[in-house]
């Protein structure tokens, strides 16, 4: 698919509901008692993936309308799951389902194969589970089996890895503690308190009690501020721009990038602050503005770990030289995001150089050349490409643009309707 410059983005849109959020109602609905009904669901191939996985355990999921469901849950049955291209459901249910009875059988396709699972098998194991993988990797087999706490510090910063230990926790004798380097993302901690579990949080830490029931009743889900994020950054990008998104998820440990781009000197405003159950939501308005260099590390990736390869593009049109470091993780997501930005990034016309952990990105302030890349079959990377056609000279062909549909199937069209040619 070809994405010709943009002259200008321009306009009001809202996106789908929040992919974290989405699995998370979906899964954590399963265990619960009674109906959870999910509203503003975002519907993608890796949400879809959860509802079909809830339904293969025994689960039942009524799809109301593309972005509402309601799931009826209860004891979940031995099952084989196909978790398809989803990290997130696959390092969940494998802590879901570590304490109960039942074997189950969690494989995905090649990129999910080819990621890493030792680090929720290892831990999950020192609890007690029976987890075999296949060389650290999927497919895994879990066999139920009575499950202990554990206080456990997270050797990642990894909100998946947290999760799977805390999910674990329900079905486990004692409080389970996991202690994070760097906080992550807290969307499971506030829907299990939600659902009526004890759930102590500090700064760097979480607790939880086992719980025999859970209730949820309803869920509203936030826009993703991960798909709003391509959108933001096409018009911090493109001269002339002006773009607001509705409605959008801004959980703390979610928006990192808004304060990266407020360094880097672009406009930004957030209007109509509310909350959606425990999750905080507002609009967010982004305008254009020239763009100067940043710096970032450790401490600040986990909260735009999915942005940065965003953030590369933006450095690659900055006054001086940006250093993104500590995104080591970026080689393990659905491809190797450092190696693929940099190809992407290059082809283009930035200059770029890869670290072991991120990127340094001499920016010319100016638009792209353009030209011709490789989603490489992750969604975030078809984004990227997509947005960086807007902001070019010449445009860019994206081979495999259809994969967005992993995250957010009316991306194109959406993207579209902002665009002034
Ligand atoms: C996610 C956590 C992050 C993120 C992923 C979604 C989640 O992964 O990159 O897109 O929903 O918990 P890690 O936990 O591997 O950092």
């Amino acid at each position: 698919m070809k994405i010709e410059p943009a002259s200008a983005i321009v306009g009001h849109v809202a996106v789908p509901g929040d992919k974290s959020i989405s699995h998370r109602a979906v899964l954590i609905g399963a265990l619960c008692d009674g109906e959870t009904r999910v509203r503003g669901f975002g519907r993608a191939g890796d949400t879809q993936a959860s509802v079909n996985a809830a339904r293969a355990l025994g689960a039942e999921v009524e799809d109301v309308a593309d972005d509402e469901l309601v799931v009826r849950g209860g004891e979940l049955r031995s099952a084989t799951v196909d978790c398809e291209n989803a990290g997130t459901l696959i390092r969940l249910l494998t802590g879901i389902v570590a304490g109960r009875e039942g074997r189950f059988e969690l494989t995905g396709d090649a990129s999910l194969s080819s990621r890493p699972m030792e680090r929720v098998a290892e831990p999950l194991r020192r609890m007690g589970a029976r987890i075999e993988t296949v060389d650290g990797h999927a497919p895994l087999v879990v066999e139920g089996s009575p499950l202990h706490a554990i206080d456990y510090e997270l050797p990642v910063a990894s909100a998946q890895v947290k999760s799977a230990v805390l999910l674990a926790g329900l079905t486990a004798e004692g409080a389970t503690t996991v202690v994070e380097p760097v906080p992550t993302r807290d969307h499971t901690e506030l829907m299990l308190e939600a659902a009526g579990v004890r759930v102590r949080r500090r700064a760097t830490s979480v607790t939880v009690e086992p719980a025999a029931t859970l209730r949820l009743g309803e869920v509203d889900v936030p826009g993703d501020f991960s798909s709003a994020a391509p959108l933001l950054v096409a018009a911090a990008l493109v001269p002339g721009s002006d773009v607001t998104v509705h409605g959008v998820g801004l959980n703390p440990r979610r928006i990192g990038l808004l304060a990266v781009l407020e360094r880097m000197g672009v406009r930004v405003a957030v209007f109509n602050r509310h909350r959606a159950g425990r999750e905080p939501v507002g609009d967010v308005q982004v305008q254009h503005c020239e763009l100067s260099a940043t710096e970032l590390d450790t401490k600040e990736v986990p909260l735009l770990v999915d942005e940065l390869p965003l953030v590369a593009l933006l450095a690659a049109s900055a006054h001086g030289e940006t250093i993104i470091r500590g995104a080591a993780e970026l080689r393990v997501k659905e491809s190797d995001r450092i190696e693929a930005v940099t190809d992407l990034l290059r082809a283009c016309g930035a200059h770029v150089t890869s670290r072991p952990d991120g990127w340094t990105i001499r920016g010319v302030p100016t638009r792209l050349r353009g030209g011709r890349v490789d989603a490489r079959g992750d969604h975030r990377i078809a984004m990227l490409g997509a947005v960086a056609g807007l902001a070019s000279r010449e445009g860019v062909e994206v081979e495999d643009a259809q994969t967005v549909s992993i995250s957010f199937p009316g991306f194109y069209d959406l993207l579209d309707s902002l665009v002034r040619r």
